[in-house]
């Protein structure tokens, strides 16, 4: 919900909607930096018009940095998906503020559909410009029948849903995974997860304790997925800990990296996947 104020939108929620604000503020942190990793100014100024209190987020520059670089591996393989298939469908699940479709430089022949719970839909067609060309926002949840059927069936399609599969049961996950590829033509999944570790620790996330969410769904093995629906194939599973540009983080990042890859267990606390099907 916004509250509209003299200068600044005052937003309330609570729970997963509420854990948005956490990832913006990290890619506004990251862009204010004196070496940003994602350049998203955009976020720092959705952040600039919120009157919330992002000390509740408990991001920091280096976690900020992190949000960024997985932001910015999923852009990659988002912009690779369309530079192959220009005409495609972009599904992008749990979008909360992410200024993802302002930072790909799409081509216009590309159908975008951001989706997310109608309460955070509701602030961000408030708070953010909808982007010219073939492009909707969907208030609804990502595990409900109805918004999914209203996308036509006709383009290889890519969905990315960065933040999402831990705030699911996994028997929605599952179901969510096997719509998409049992609906669309070919595509791409691109997400990540949380191991079981970090479902275990997850009160020790401030975003997640403050807001009052719970995280579910662990992904231990990328590859059960595969088994979901014929054809679906794991490209690519990414450690969070070694993934690509993990040394332009801040010193402690690294540091803190360098140490997590080599205790077992905590190695695979998250990851980025990528599937085609
Ligand atoms: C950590 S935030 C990530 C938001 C965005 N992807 C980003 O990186 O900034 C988690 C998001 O998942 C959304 N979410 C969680 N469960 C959902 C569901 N069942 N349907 C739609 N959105 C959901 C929340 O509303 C929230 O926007």
């Amino acid at each position: 919900m916004i509250e509209p104020g003299a200068d600044r939108e005052k937003i309330i929620l609570t729970g997963a909607p509420e854990t948005m604000l956490a990832t913006l503020y990290g890619r506004a942190l990251d862009s204010r930096s004196p070496h940003p990793i994602l350049h998203d100014r955009a976020a720092d100024d959705a952040v600039r018009r919120i009157d919330y209190d992002f000390a509740r987020t408990g991001m920091t520059a280096t976690s900020g940095a992190g949000v960024a670089l997985r932001a910015r591996q999923l852009d990659r393989w988002t912009a690779q998906f369309l530079a192959a298939h220009p005409h495609a469908t972009v599904l992008h699940l749990a979008c909360g503020l992410d200024t993802r479709v302002q930072r790909l430089d799409l081509p216009p022949s590309v159908r975008w559909v951001d989706v997310d719970h109608p309460e955070v839909i509701a602030v961000r067609d408030r708070l953010l410009p909808a982007p010219a060309g073939d492009y909707r926002t969907v208030g609804a949840s990502v595990t409900d029948d109805g918004w999914l059927d209203d996308v036509p069936a006709d383009r290889p399609t890519v969905a990315v849903f960065e933040g999402l599969t831990m705030y699911l049961r996994k028997q929605d996950g599952r179901r969510l995974v096997e719509r998409i590829t049992g609906r669309f033509p070919t595509g791409q999944l691109l997400f990540d997860c949380y191991g079981s570790l970090g479902i275990r620790l997850q009160r020790f996330v401030p975003a997640v304790r403050n807001s009052g969410a719970t995280l579910h769904w662990a992904i231990d093995d990328p590859r059960e997925l595969e088994s979901w629906h014929d054809g679906l194939e794991c490209l690519d599973a990414l450690r969070s800990v070694d993934m690509p540009g993990v040394e332009e983080l801040p010193r402690s990042g690294r540091a803190s990296m360098w140490v997590l890859a080599r205790l077992p267990g905590f190695r695979d606390v998250g990851r980025i996947l990528r599937y085609r099907f």
